[in-house]
């Protein structure tokens, strides 16, 4: 077993370099992100004590690693293509829905003050001892507030908002506690960073920790932080949310995916988060 184990291994590393080709490039990191002239992004900070050197002296947003195209769309609300997701959040923000006649702003007011700072710590543990994400809130908020249905994780609704949601952090460092009743996630979601999956045998680390800055097909591997998320996918012309992008992730290592909006995510969701305190909250960014 033990020879099986480590053949596989030499098998992916041989997978990744070969994908790889002898292309690496350094991603831009002269380049500033200023939204609308005169917000300044911290895209780049000193990496969190927590990673023991794992990322080297810095953890980078995924901004840095795109094409100078898609990174110009970040830059500017008027081209940034989430925006218009955005409008519709507000636009539902501001609607009644439910057998009790409420709307999200009769309780937390305007969304700009009722949600200021709010992804910054999230996913974090309730007091009831459940980590949750930014979609747990708002369902709980919609069934057991509302009276309304809860909002499918991965369709535009629940999508839109997490973004009008996160945009009201925007500039702000991410900061999820990781201590506490914390604790015991953040050590679920780092196991399974570094548990390689499917017939690939590749863990989160054998991609974003030990090869990023490396091609992979047309891909330039990224940190795979979180801070822009949900990120505007030019591809799939539409949102994508974290679980989701976890998810393709997985399935990219031929693994049998684990649910969206399930423990084995939401754990995952913390550690990955967690890598990326420091860096600006950045959702709703821009990706090819
Ligand atoms: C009837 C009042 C009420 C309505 C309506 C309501 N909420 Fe809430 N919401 C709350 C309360 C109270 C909390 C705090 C719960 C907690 O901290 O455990 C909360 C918490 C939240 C949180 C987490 C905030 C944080 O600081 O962690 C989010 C996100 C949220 N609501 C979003 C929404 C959205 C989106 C809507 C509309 C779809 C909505 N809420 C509708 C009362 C409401
Ligand atoms: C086979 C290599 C590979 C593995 C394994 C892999 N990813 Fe990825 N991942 C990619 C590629 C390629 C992209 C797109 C380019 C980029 O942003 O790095 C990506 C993107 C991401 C992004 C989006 C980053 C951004 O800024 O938009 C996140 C988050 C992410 N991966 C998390 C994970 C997690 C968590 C795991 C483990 C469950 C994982 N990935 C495993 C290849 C991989």
């Amino acid at each position: 077993m033990r020879i099986r184990a480590k053949h596989s291994a030499a098998l992916a590393s041989a997978l990744v370099i070969a994908l790889a080709g002898a292309a690496r490039a350094e991603p831009d990191l002269d380049a500033k992100l200023v939204i609308n002239g005169d917000l300044e992004m911290t895209t780049i900070a000193p990496a969190p004590a927590h990673l023991e050197g794992a990322l080297g002296d810095n953890v980078i947003s995924g901004w840095h690693y795109r094409d100078a195209a898609t990174r110009q769309m970040e830059t500017d609300d008027f081209e940034n293509p989430a925006m218009s997701a955005v409008d519709e959040a507000l636009a539902a923000w501001d609607t009644v829905d439910g057998s009790e006649g409420k709307s999200c702003a009769d309780c937390h007011g305007a969304i700009e003050e009722g949600m200021k700072g709010v992804t910054a710590v999230l996913p974090k543990v309730t007091e009831a001892g459940a980590l949750w994400s930014a979609e747990d809130f708002i369902n709980d908020c919609r069934t057991n507030r509302m009276g309304a249905e809860a909002w499918d994780w991965d369709k535009d609704p629940m999508k839109n908002m997490t973004a009008a949601i996160a945009l009201q952090s925007r500039g702000m460092p991410v900061n999820v506690a990781i201590d506490g009743a914390a604790a015991p996630f953040w050590e679920q979601g780092k196991e399974m960073y570094y548990t390689r999956y499917g017939l690939l045998q590749l863990s989160c680390a054998n991609c974003h920790e030990q090869n990023n800055g490396n091609y992979i097909r047309a891909d330039h591997l990224s940190q795979g932080q979180i801070n822009g998320f949900p990120v505007f996918r030019l591809k799939n012309d539409g949102l994508v949310s974290i679980h989701n992008r976890f998810a393709g992730c997985v399935r990219d290592t031929r693994a049998e995916t684990f649910s969206k909006g399930g423990p084995e995510f939401h754990a995952l969701e913390l550690y990955v988060a967690s890598r990326g305190n420091g860096l600006a909250v950045e959702g709703p960014s821009v990706r090819p």
